[in-house]
């Protein structure tokens, strides 16, 4: 078939390049589904505590991940502000995962340890009491609300159906676990928990 054929049949030249992309697109894809890496657990990582797991559902539910993404691009720019870029064996216990497509603020994945939790506290009740250029809201409800330990029980039996290795003592502990806790304290535990785990807890050169 002569390439000038092609160029001058709009209808032939659709269905080549939609045979093109799809055989790129599905050579790219379909590894991923047998790659050992991408469904393991990276090293060091462990299921969410019950605390954290609570957290990380307040995340979500006040839609920080429409500002806040949770994944660090292998480019040189973001390991040097954020730390070793994000392994997909990281998210394995993340149901959905909070990689997010949107940064208003900084990328999160790195951000566990970077400041106290008093700073935390203070920021996430009103960002400007330490960041004064910030234009993040305030989610001062946080400090009242307190967490449900026999929803987070239910959640953590759920999570198991769906794989994630918890034991019953976890399960049953976890009322106790978050027993007196806020929401607020449940948010940070969950935030400062997001640190580069995947070196069996060695902190490794991105
Ligand atoms: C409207 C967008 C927006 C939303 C929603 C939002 N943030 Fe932010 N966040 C920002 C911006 C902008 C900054 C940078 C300025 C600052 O530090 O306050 C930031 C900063 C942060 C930081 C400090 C990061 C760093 O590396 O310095 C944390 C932690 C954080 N946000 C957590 C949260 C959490 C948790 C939620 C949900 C409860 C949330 N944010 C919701 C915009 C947002």
């Amino acid at each position: 078939m002569s390439h000038d054929k092609v160029e001058k049949n709009i209808g032939l030249l659709g269905v080549l390049i939609t045979l093109v992309i799809s055989v790129g697109g599905l050579i790219e894809i379909v590894p991923l589904y047998s790659q050992a890496s991408v469904v393991q657990p990276a090293p060091g990582i462990k299921p969410y505590g019950a605390l954290e797991l609570a957290g990380r559902d307040i995340y979500v539910r006040e839609g920080c991940y429409n500002c806040h993404s949770q994944m660090v691009r292998p480019l040189h720019a973001e390991t040097e502000r954020y730390g070793h870029y994000s392994l997909a064996g990281e998210s394995v216990y993340d149901h959905p995962f909070q990689f997010g497509s949107k940064r208003t603020g900084p990328d999160l994945a790195r951000v566990g340890g970077r400041y106290s939790d008093q700073w935390q506290r203070i920021h996430l009740n009103n960002p400007r009491d330490v960041v004064p250029e910030s234009n993040m809201p305030g989610f001062p409800w946080l400090a009242k609300g307190t967490v449900d330990g026999d929803l987070v029980a239910k959640k953590m039996h759920t999570l198991r159906i769906l794989g994630t290795p918890y034991t019953d003592q976890e399960i049953s502990d976890a009322p106790g676990v978050v027993k007196g806790h806020t929401e607020l304290d449940a948010l940070v535990a969950y935030l400062q928990g997001l640190k580069f785990r995947g070196d069996g807890g060695r902190e490794a050169k991105p």
